[in-house]
């Protein structure tokens, strides 16, 4: 193990002055088993990613995001952490992590790293110990175990689903049965359980200490239980209000952990961030957006949203409010490793909704089930209105998180044969969800060559043979492609990061959303199909489609400087 550990960035660059450089940064999301293969095994590695820092660089991102790189049987694509404190072997060592984080740092990015907390690998020292150790163990006290019901115990202790599909229970040898809110081999911890609760704050001193400047923390709002005998029907808790009591999701004790996280942030210079995955009712987000909890939470909202102006204007205006109420910034997602990409999203049919304007049917989602019927997909409308939402999103206040391969247009891969298949939702729940390995494929560096520049040992799930026409090599000179469109807003975000707040600018046209920067730069969104002229002003800066027109075509975005 290294010594040299890198010095975070905001000392580096000794702007200690600006201490909140999250608030409005693009963070990159790196999904590392297939970002870039460096060694040739088929699986992307932290040397991979080092290898790309000039890519990173060029783009102008200010932080990244990497999923989980720790040792993992990958039953849930490494969100089943068998060791908090590591590399996965398959991945590199330690020493690459340092150096990583050295040459991110110093080519001015940021890293935050992705914690696991809810659960661990059942391959965790922890839970083989507590599978050994037996029942009324110490070691079973760090999980959640009960006894089964039914007369011999053989039926679970309740008839709870996982959030995958199946009993959310499973019998061990000696006929106890443990809780896994996820895959099986994902047990819950039991967070009422100091020593686990002293891991934690080990494990975040251990990668604070190494020079990550944040934390992305997953499932952030399900970590404390109150499991009361008798436990509850799956209708029962489904029908609890999630209110701060409800047994398992979003309790208000949750935040006695991140009051216990955040003195352990603040106790560095500067302070450590972190971000929740937190998926709650809108008006609980700010509980965990505070600064004395974890200080910013995800929004998710245009995940769920189809390309409408009247759904993005009231999903800005209630994300912004909600930050308001926080203190925090709010964060703008269109695409990460759990969802159908949004260029095929936006070519799909719009999802069902119910009056609230709430999806009941999401045909991104729900895209070449198995067995159901299958949305006809216009791609190139797709990709036209992904460039259009990511310059709407880009311009916006609060951070942009980009998903890997986004910036080059890259589109869901769909094709993926049963038996490569890899994520644990598309085998428990059989014919009704395709699961997440679509937007998980390797990305596509070169045009030709193994792996379309990905490595040389192929790729661990199968690269169609248009990812060609989405490479990197192919984009990279093109100052019409997608990855210079995103450098492009990059580049000029910069100068909107002044203030956080916008104006809007009334239209006359309910498809066309327009909104003011505090530094004049206005941006115009057509979500319609119907050409928009342009107010006159000063000339456009960027547009998602067409430069220098006064027009402005359908599911197109343009920026205007000083207008
Ligand atoms: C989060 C992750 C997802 C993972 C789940 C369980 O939602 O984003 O990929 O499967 O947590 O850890």
């Amino acid at each position: 193990m290294t010594t040299a550990h890198s010095a975070p960035l905001t000392a580096q660059l000794n702007d200690r002055e600006m201490p909140a450089w999250w608030r409005q940064a693009v963070v990159y999301q790196v999904y590392p088993r297939s970002f870039e293969d460096a060694d040739g095994d088929g699986i992307g590695d932290i040397r991979g990613v080092t290898s790309r820092v000039p890519y990173l660089k060029e783009l102008g991102i200010d932080a990244v995001w990497l999923s989980p790189f720790y040792p993992s049987a990958l039953a849930d694509g490494g969100y089943d952490v068998a060791d908090y404190r590591n590399v996965d072997p398959r991945l590199g060592t330690l020493d690459d992590f340092d150096e990583m984080l050295g040459a991110l740092h110093a080519a001015g990015i940021r890293v935050i790293v992705d914690i696991v907390p809810n659960h661990t690998s059942d391959q965790h020292a922890w839970f083989q110990e507590a599978l050994t150790a037996g029942r009324g163990s110490a070691a079973r006290a760090r999980y959640i175990f009960r006894d089964g019901t039914g007369p011999d115990g053989s039926e679970p202790p309740a008839d709870w689903v996982s959030v995958f599909g199946g009993s959310a229970w499973q019998r061990v040898d000696d006929g106890q049965w443990y809780f896994h809110n996820f895959a099986v081999e994902q047990p819950d911890l039991d967070w009422s359980n100091p020593e686990v609760r002293a891991d934690f704050v080990k494990t975040l001193r251990f990668w604070s200490d190494r020079g990550v400047d944040g934390f992305r923390i997953d499932v952030a709002h399900m970590l404390t239980k109150d499991f009361v005998d008798p436990l509850p029907s799956q209708a029962e808790l489904d029908a609890m209000p999630r209110d701060g009591n409800h047994p398992m999701i979003d309790r208000d004790d949750v935040h006695e952990v991140y009051a216990e996280w955040r003195a352990v942030f603040d106790s560095y210079d500067p302070p450590r961030t972190a971000v929740a995955e937190a998926w709650v009712e809108p008006s609980r987000i700010p509980l965990y957006a505070r600064a004395e909890s974890l200080g910013q939470a995800f929004n998710f909202d245009l995940l769920e949203a189809d390309f409408d102006a009247r759904q993005f204007r009231r999903i800005v205006g209630d994300n912004l409010e909600l930050a308001g109420t926080s203190g925090s910034s709010t964060t703008w997602v269109l695409s990460n490793h759990d969802v159908v990409r949004h260029a095929t999203r936006y070519g799909l049919p719009d999802a069902e909704r119910d009056s609230a304007g709430r999806p009941t049917r999401k045909h991104g989602n729900e895209w070449l089930l198995s067995g159901g019927t299958r949305p006809a997909l216009d791609a190139e409308r797709g990709s036209r209105r992904a460039r259009a939402a990511a310059l709407f999103v880009l311009a916006l206040p609060g951070s942009a998180y980009i998903y890997q391969g986004e910036e080059l247009g890259l589109h869901e891969v769909a094709a993926i044969p049963e038996a490569d298949r890899q994520d644990p939702t598309f085998f428990r729940s059989p014919g009704e969800d395709i699961g997440r390995d679509g937007c998980r494929v390797p990305l596509p560096w070169s045009e030709d060559g193994p792996s379309f520049g990905f490595g040389t040992g192929g790729a661990h799930l199968p690269q169609p043979g248009w990812f060609a026409d989405y490479a990197v090599s192919a984009q990279h000179d093109d100052s019409t492609s997608s990855l210079a469109l995103y450098r492009a807003a990059l580049a000029m975000r910069r100068l909107l990061q002044t203030d956080e707040s916008l104006t809007w600018v009334e239209t006359g046209h309910d498809d066309v959303l327009a909104f003011r920067r505090s530094n004049g730069w206005t941006v115009f969104t057509n979500f319609g199909t119907e050409p928009f002229e342009l107010p006159d002003g000063p000339p456009i800066s960027l547009s998602s489609r067409h430069r220098d027109e006064r027009i402005l075509p359908g599911e197109t975005t343009v920026w205007i400087a000083g207008a």
